[in-house]
């Protein structure tokens, strides 16, 4: 399975766009690491560090936005955000641990980050254009 960006997920705000285009490699990667029974812990690992670090540094990026824009759906963008993070915290302290990473949870990371740029990055997007 591939996990790809397309098109349909443009929120029409340039560096948004071209962060989650990352997160959506970065995911791709880290289920490819977690279906391959050659990797090691280190690689899958690396493939966590990666995309936590990327998902981290691109929230900052959009609640910079909200914030300067004084946006009126910040508060519950932000729960959705923090939310978001404590999945992400949680599988990196599962691989910490020396358990393999579970392709079941990129696939749900995958899913939720499909739909939140569908409908909560997309509004943000809107709100910008107005
Ligand atoms: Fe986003
Ligand atoms: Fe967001």
């Amino acid at each position: 399975m591939n996990i790809e960006w397309t098109d349909t997920f443009l929120t029409g705000i340039k560096k948004v766009d071209e962060e989650h285009r990352v997160i959506f490699k970065l995911m791709d990667n880290a289920y490819r690491v977690a279906t391959n029974d050659g990797a090691s812990e280190a690689d899958i690992m690396m493939e966590f560090t990666n995309l936590l670090t990327m998902v981290s540094k691109h929230i900052d990026t959009e609640e910079r936005i909200m914030v300067e824009l004084n946006y009126p759906d910040t508060e519950t963008h932000k729960r959705q955000h923090a939310h978001f993070m404590s999945v992400l915290h949680n599988a990196v302290a599962h691989t910490i641990a020396g358990k393999s990473a579970d392709d079941k949870l990129i696939l749900f990371m995958r899913n939720w980050v499909a739909c939140h740029v569908m409908i909560s990055d997309k509004e943000l997007g809107l709100f910008l254009s107005l």
